[in-house]
């Protein structure tokens, strides 16, 4: 069941020109303001005060922007109104025709199926730092210490994601990246699902070998993921596997990383173990665990 992306953009309440104008403007200052004073947003407009008073009206009552002080004092843009933006960026781009059900509603990113131009299945990202959850974020914080909101946060998170998922497409099995807008990231849709809510697993050895192998190709790329778990594994039936969720990700000469490393080998290790009771590997692999983490592969079985 799809839904077309105009119906859905009709749904933020039949947005006009100047309210997507008014957007633009509240976004151009994300970084600038906490609240966007309603005169710089006066300042900045090409039409009538009258249009706009309407247009901000519309959009707060709609919530895609907030006024914290009041009306005509100074407004925050929500992400339902950065949500708007993207979409219609997606829309007008050609990148996607049409928005399906939530495949992953979480802490920090809801996931929705979508559909391309040419019919192919995507999978929409929207991150949503600071939501309900910070725990994450507490960890991801070191690289978005900058920003000063979490939608800036968000489209910080949403650029590093893209950005391993370019270095990585073709060496490792992860979701190939097709675009990115704001705190959006589209990739190929991967019908799969988590590792971790498996209730049964043929052949587990062969799966924790496919995941090893794909953590030494991300580390041969110059990547390791930071939050890597059976939660971001995703697996076929036929035992294929992606790894998905990289914006916490650092480069291998990140000072860090080996501890980042080593951490993200003992959850896929330890996971195993305890689910599968998968407790050897065979010892080419054993090395390779050594070779990219330095460490003896002792202590992963303490
Ligand atoms: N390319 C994809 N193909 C299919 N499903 C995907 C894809 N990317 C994400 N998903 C689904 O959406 C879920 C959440 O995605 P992801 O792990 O990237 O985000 P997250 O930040 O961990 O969000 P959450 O807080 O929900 O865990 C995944 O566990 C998976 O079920
Ligand atoms: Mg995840």
């Amino acid at each position: 069941m799809s839904l077309p992306l105009h119906e859905l953009v009709r749904r933020f309440g039949e947005l006009t020109e100047e309210d997507y104008c008014v957007l633009s403007i509240m976004e151009r200052n994300l970084g600038k303001f906490r609240e966007v004073p309603y005169q710089v947003i006066l300042q900045s407009i090409k039409f009538s005060e009258t249009k706009l008073e309407r247009s901000l009206e519309k959009l707060h009552r709609l919530r895609l922007i907030w006024s914290p002080k009041g009306k005509k004092i100074a407004y925050v843009l929500n992400y339902l109104g950065l949500d708007a933006l993207a979409l219609r960026t997606l829309s007008s781009k050609g990148i996607i025709s049409g928005l399906g059900m939530p495949i992953g509603m979480g802490k920090e990113a809801d996931v929705y199926d979508a559909i391309s131009r040419e019919g192919r299945r995507l999978a929409v990202k929207f991150f949503r730092i600071g939501r309900p959850s910070f725990k994450k974020y507490e960890r991801v914080r070191e690289s978005l210490v900058r920003v000063h909101n979490y939608l800036e946060a968000s489209i910080k998170a949403a650029q590093m994601e893209f950005k391993a998922l370019l270095l990585l497409v073709g060496k490792v099995p992860v979701p190939a990246p097709v675009y990115r807008t704001r705190h959006v990231v589209v990739t190929e849709l991967f019908e799969g699902i988590e590792l971790a809510s498996l209730s049964e697993l043929e052949n587990a050895e062969k799966v924790l070998l496919k995941i090893i192998d794909a953590i030494k190709s991300a580390y041969e790329a110059g990547v390791v993921h930071r939050d890597l778990s059976a939660y971001n594994v995703l697996i076929k039936p036929d035992g294929s596997i992606m790894l998905i969720d990289w914006p916490q990700w650092v480069k291998r000469s990140h000072p860090q990383a080996s501890l980042y490393l080593e951490r993200d080998v003992k959850n896929i290790l330890s996971f195993f173990a305890r689910k599968w009771d998968v407790r050897n590997i065979p010892p080419e692999y054993e090395k390779i665990i050594e070779e990219i983490t330095g460490k003896s592969i002792n202590i992963y079985y303490e």
